[in-house]
């Protein structure tokens, strides 16, 4: 009998030091993962939500850059790490085309992860440089007809956003061009307005500053309406490409297992962020807004994120396209 006491007792004393810990949490730094190169859009919106996301949690969030195959390296890391809160990952709509792209993924986005609340949806901009000769989407589309074996389309690899994209652009002009992998479209953003590559469909958190200063060249915004920050750039539809429309959603994630009140600490941080004065201006100014709060939770993400999924799946199979 004592013996049973003595074990109760231990399992009891081991249970409320997990709620206890669950209850302190955070107690240190927490890590945000972004699966591409800094000074990219993925960086940049994560590093927008860190501070005031740091100062509700009362801990400093370190943003840690891990690039490679479209995001997936840094995304199998975050599914493998301790489910105890400290390790999460930033992540965006390349979550949900993975499943289909990479055969071999070595993580399954709903199992091996949990969802926190998705944070902005940014639109993208298809985007040359300075001196491409196309002045106009119908030139462009045009030229890169003509020119399919000379021009260049610079991408984050396979399953990124800038990736997904070029997909749907090639497909709308119907030929298939030479891509340059980046580790992520912040240096992919540098070599273009150094003219080492032609074209990009990129985020406006990532454009909008080379946009408005001219070091870029500018066809077209992928929404369905023109953008207060880009109000001279056309929309695609405007442009001549009907229907093309592309928004890039992120969501913040951690290791599937990672306890619920950890989960809806992290998920209030989130939402105090997306009300944080700066985060809303900025985002603005950067042709994005935060997600309504509603949205910044694990059930409204894990609910986009399944939709995505089975959305994307028949796109990308169809465009006969994948990472192995
Ligand atoms: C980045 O942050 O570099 C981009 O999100 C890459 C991409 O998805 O195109």
């Amino acid at each position: 009998m004592r013996r049973l006491l003595v074990a109760g007792a231990v399992v009891l004393a081991g249970l409320t030091g997990v709620a206890i810990g669950q209850e302190n949490y955070p107690t240190k730094p927490v890590t945000v993962v972004v699966p591409f190169a800094a000074g990219g859009p993925t960086d940049t919106v994560t590093r927008l939500i860190a501070e005031p996301m740091s100062k509700t949690l009362g801990q400093q969030i370190v943003v840690q850059n891990v690039a490679g195959a479209g995001g997936t390296l840094a995304a199998g890391q975050v599914a493998r790490a301790q489910p105890d809160g400290y390790t999460i990952l930033m992540h965006h709509i390349g979550m949900s085309t993975a499943p289909t792209l990479y055969k071999n993924l070595p993580y399954d986005p709903l199992k091996d992860l949990a969802t926190i609340g998705l944070v902005t949806e940014v639109p993208m901009t298809i985007i040359a440089r300075k001196d491409f000769e196309p002045g106009t989407m119908e030139e462009l589309v045009q030229y890169v007809k003509d020119h399919k074996d000379q021009v260049t389309y610079a991408n984050a690899g396979i399953g990124a956003a800038s990736h997904l994209c070029g997909l749907l652009l090639m497909k709308e002009i119907g030929v298939e061009v030479t891509t340059v992998p980046y580790q992520g479209t912040g240096p992919a953003l540098t070599d273009l307005v150094g003219g080492q590559v032609d074209f990009m469909c990129d985020q406006t958190t990532n454009t909008t500053g080379q946009i408005k200063s001219g070091e870029v060249k500018a066809y077209a915004v992928t929404t369905g309406e023109r953008l207060q920050s880009l109000p001279d750039l056309p929309t695609a539809a405007e442009a001549g490409l009907p229907g093309f429309e592309v928004s890039v959603w992120h969501g913040l994630y951690a290791p599937a297992g990672t306890p619920e009140p950890i989960l809806e600490k992290l998920s209030a941080a989130l939402k105090d962020a997306l009300k944080d004065e700066n985060v809303v201006k900025r985002f603005a100014e950067l042709g994005t807004a935060p997600v309504s709060e509603d949205l910044a939770t694990p059930a409204a993400h894990t609910e986009r994120l399944t939709s995505q999924i089975e959305l994307w799946r028949p796109i990308i199979q169809e465009a006969g396209v994948s990472a192995q």
